[in-house]
């Protein structure tokens, strides 16, 4: 094809080193890293997805949707069918394309050059861009021993430069829920000037009496902000949906920042209809729970130490036999996510998976 200007066609061959100045901290940024794509006839066990295919309702909704329009930017119907679920008014509630849009628009509302934001680590492997992008810098918390939060180290870390606190329950990827007594004695030290992230991406898989519940927590601390997704348990995924909880306030700063548009009107649709179908998607959430115990029960078994699991997930703490042991994953099918130098995650995929996967462990 020849370019508009009759010449030759274009190329971008040899524009490797563009003279284009970006911000340093940008182009230091590693690019995100999904996780592997499936192998054929083998399992993909690695971005913590649902296993289990859209509803026959939910497809009908999405081919509904006008493609031709714009969506109603906000969701007002959704917005209000959420209110209503957790007693909190439409305004209470924002949508965004995913609930790492919400992080990324929070992030960049409440940091500042030289602002600081505070979250566990090992966490969810975007926190970190995240922060960097909205201007601010990270300090990083490491976990327990067993691999959960560290809320007292975390209030400790909290200083006046501290904009954000990110609390992950239950942690992708090591597991454990936080404890509601710990949360809450957390909250009452970290100042009411400082935004708290509750995201709670995988909270609809938490099986321990003891964890934290979001939704118990609204109207209590004014500087608390509840996030969590339709991607994992209402296996909604690649439609991108996420909505956060908390004061109008906090809410509106976000709302200013984001992209504006972002939220698809079939991702609106999608998640209205998942809304009415919620006992059949919370059955099979109990499936994707039973077989999280029959994989964890068969890792332990096989003796390796295995965090409490309370996520769509389990974490293989394998230090630096973890690369060695992605490989072997990979020769059986199984594709899992690998942190090189600390461990191995694995998403609770099909039930048949988790023969495959305890043969691949028992290869290490
Ligand atoms: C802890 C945590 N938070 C947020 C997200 C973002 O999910 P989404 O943007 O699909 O809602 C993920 C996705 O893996 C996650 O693990």
């Amino acid at each position: 094809m020849r370019g508009r200007s009759g010449g030759a066609a274009n190329t971008l061959e040899g524009m490797a080193d563009s003279p284009v100045r970006m911000r340093p901290e940008i182009a230091a940024l590693p690019a995100y890293k999904q996780g592997r794509q499936a192998v054929a006839d083998g399992y993909k066990l690695s971005s913590n997805e649902n296993p289990f295919g859209p509803l026959v309702e939910i497809v009908e909704a999405v081919a509904r949707a006008e493609v031709n329009r714009y969506p109603d930017a906000t969701g007002p119907a959704l917005r209000a069918k959420l209110g209503g679920r957790f007693g909190v008014t439409a305004q209470q509630v924002h949508l965004g394309a995913g609930s790492v849009a919400l992080l990324s628009q929070f992030l960049l509302a409440v940091c500042e050059p030289g602002s600081e934001v505070v979250y566990a680590w090992r966490s969810f492997e975007a926190y970190p861009g995240l922060v960097t992008v909205a201007g601010g810098t990270s300090v990083q918390v490491p976990l327990t021993a067993e691999a959960r939060h560290d809320l007292d180290a975390m209030a400790a870390a909290v200083t006046d430069r501290t904009r954000a606190v990110i609390v992950c329950s239950p942690n992708n990827p090591t597991g454990p829920s936080v404890g509601a007594a710990e949360f809450e004695r957390f909250m009452s030290r970290v100042p009411s000037d400082v935004l708290v992230l509750l995201d709670e991406a995988y909270v609809e898989f938490v099986r321990d009496a003891d964890a934290v519940d979001g939704s118990r927590l609204i109207g209590r601390w004014p500087n608390l902000v509840m996030l969590r997704t339709f991607s994992k348990a209402w296996g909604l995924a690649g439609l991108r949906l996420g909505y956060a909880i908390g004061p109008e306030h906090i809410l509106d700063a976000a709302r200013a920042v984001a992209v504006p548009l972002s939220v698809t009107g079939q991702a609106q649709l999608a998640g209205l209809v998942a809304l009415d179908h919620e006992d059949l998607l919370l059955a099979r959430v109990a499936d994707i729970v039973e077989t999280r115990t029959r994989l964890v029960d068969g890792l332990r078994d096989l003796g390796f130490a295995v965090p409490d699991a309370q996520g769509n997930f389990v974490w293989l703490p394998l230090g630096e036999r973890t690369a060695a042991a992605d490989d072997v994953f990979h020769d059986h099918g199984v594709v899992v996510r690998a942190f090189p130098g600390d461990g191995l995650r694995i998403s609770i995929g099909e039930r048949e998976s988790v023969e495959h996967v305890l043969k691949a462990a028992a290869a290490l």
